[in-house]
């Protein structure tokens, strides 16, 4: 059970980091095509924040605290911290790479979810699963 913890916590963490640099991509955005990135970025951020919540509330459930802080996140998450501001293709490139880690994460936390008969979590994980794939098809197709 400890291990499915610490997976979902990672989980957090990768979407929390993954919500945070598309909402700094939908303000730093710019070129001939911003109105499409600033929306597109937009939708984005707004969908991963909207899981934030429900992923910590899962880790409750767990019965086990939920890791709340900016270097807690950057200890849990893979996912590279931004502190440029590259051009829009480049920026759903870099989303994209991020995505395919959070997609390994939640694949992982699925797995663990299962065998432990949490099957509740295992629905809500595969929920996530398929938003990610979603949004990994977007993102391949702006960088094509
Ligand atoms: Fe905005």
């Amino acid at each position: 059970m400890e291990t499915l913890i610490e997976m979902m916590r990672k989980v957090l963490a990768d979407t929390f980091a993954m919500y945070l640099k598309s909402h700094n991509y939908h303000w730093n955005v710019e070129g001939s095509n911003f109105p499409q990135y600033h929306d597109f970025f937009g939708n984005l951020y707004q969908e991963l924040h909207g899981a934030v919540d429900p992923i910590a509330e899962e880790i409750r459930a767990l019965d086990a605290y939920v890791p709340g802080s900016l270097s807690r996140f950057l200890e849990l998450t893979e996912i590279e911290d931004e502190l440029s501001i590259p051009n829009g293709v480049e920026m759903a490139r870099r989303l994209m790479v991020d995505n395919q880690k959070v997609i390994m994460t939640l694949d992982i936390a699925f797995k663990l979810a299962d065998e432990l008969d949490q099957q509740g979590l295992a629905d809500f994980i595969a929920g996530r699963l398929d938003a990610h794939k979603k949004h990994g098809w977007m993102l391949r197709s702006i960088t094509k």
